[in-house]
């Protein structure tokens, strides 16, 4: 990778930038808006929102402000926890596109695969969910589906009657937490690993080991954290509302970490905590 919008491309042929703008914890309204615009007046072509962040409509607000061709630019958002089975699933979806003010999304992730209030019945309700993710795939009002937080076996539950694999699965990629199980099941399957929270969700800017290899490189922790998310083949989903910082996180890409970095930053288990068990959330 060697800019911004240079692309992965997913198993279907489209094309993803291969950094995307996290925006978890943007708050809607003027600091989503101005965020996302920061974002896009640097470069980033790739945000990811969710339904569940309540910022879908300054996500598309910001959009629009920007000026950029829509086609340009790659959205993803995600199925809120409280949302399942088809119809259901059809109806939120369109809610979504409306306030993202876009008939297409280009990407769509079921967020978390065991939600509390379908714990009893969760498989059948993500097949009846991922119909209706299929149905708008095949309408093209999404350009690509796929999956957040899904272990193997929610992977192997969802594909007992998916027609279509998921091409992507979103989950906690970051300094110490690689979910090598996880990663090989679905890479195994075709699906794009992208990296949430690949700043530790800000922890790791405390680890000595990443200050260490920060001042070997001559660049900042984060960008060390990204680069490493980038060579390990990953798409990294970094968040900040700082324009400095949204400017530092897109200059990853005038140096290389060496292989035994790579594995060092891997080896740093438990830094910055894991990521939670997507059958005991209480979400
Ligand atoms: N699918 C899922 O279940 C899921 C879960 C979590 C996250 N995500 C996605 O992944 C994205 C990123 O993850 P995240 O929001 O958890 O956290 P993150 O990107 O790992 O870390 C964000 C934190 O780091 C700070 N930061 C960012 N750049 C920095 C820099 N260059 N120097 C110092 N501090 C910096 C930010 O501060 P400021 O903002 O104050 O600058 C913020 O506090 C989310 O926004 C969301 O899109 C998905």
């Amino acid at each position: 990778m060697k800019s911004l919008t240079d692309t992965y491309k997913l198993s279907n042929g489209v094309k993803i930038p291969c950094i995307g703008f996290g925006t978890w914890q943007v708050e809607d309204g003027k600091e989503a808006v101005n965020s996302v615009k920061s974002a896009l007046e640097i470069g980033y072509r790739h945000i990811d929102t969710a339904q569940g962040y309540e910022n879908e409509g300054s996500v598309g607000t910001a959009v629009k402000q920007s000026g950029i061709d829509r086609k340009e630019i790659f959205i993803t958002s995600k199925l809120t926890n409280t949302v399942r089975g088809y119809q259901q699933t059809l109806d939120s979806i369109e809610e979504s596109l409306n306030k993202l003010q876009t008939d297409y999304a280009d990407l769509f992730l079921i967020h978390w695969p065991n939600p509390i209030g379908f714990r009893q019945n969760w498989e059948e309700m993500n097949a009846e969910t991922w119909r209706a993710f299929e149905e708008l795939y095949r309408q093209n009002r999404l350009r690509a589906i796929g999956i957040s937080n899904f272990h193997p076996h929610h992977i192997a539950a969802l594909m007992k009657t998916a027609t279509v694999v998921p091409m992507v699965n979103q989950i906690r990629l970051c300094p110490g937490e690689t979910q090598d199980e996880v990663v090989n099941y679905s890479r195994a399957q075709g699906m794009l690993m992208e990296a949430y929270s690949p700043l530790g969700v800000g922890k790791i800017f405390e680890v000595p080991q990443m200050k260490e290899v920060s001042n070997k490189y001559g660049k900042t922790i984060a960008q060390i954290a990204i680069r490493w998310s980038l060579q390990r083949g990953y798409l990294p989903l970094p968040k900040s509302v700082t324009y400095e910082r949204i400017k530092e996180n897109a200059d990853v890409f005038d140096f290389k970490l060496e292989e035994e970095d790579v594995q060092l930053i891997a080896d740093l288990k438990g830094c910055v905590g894991y990521s939670d068990d997507p059958d005991k959330t209480t979400w």
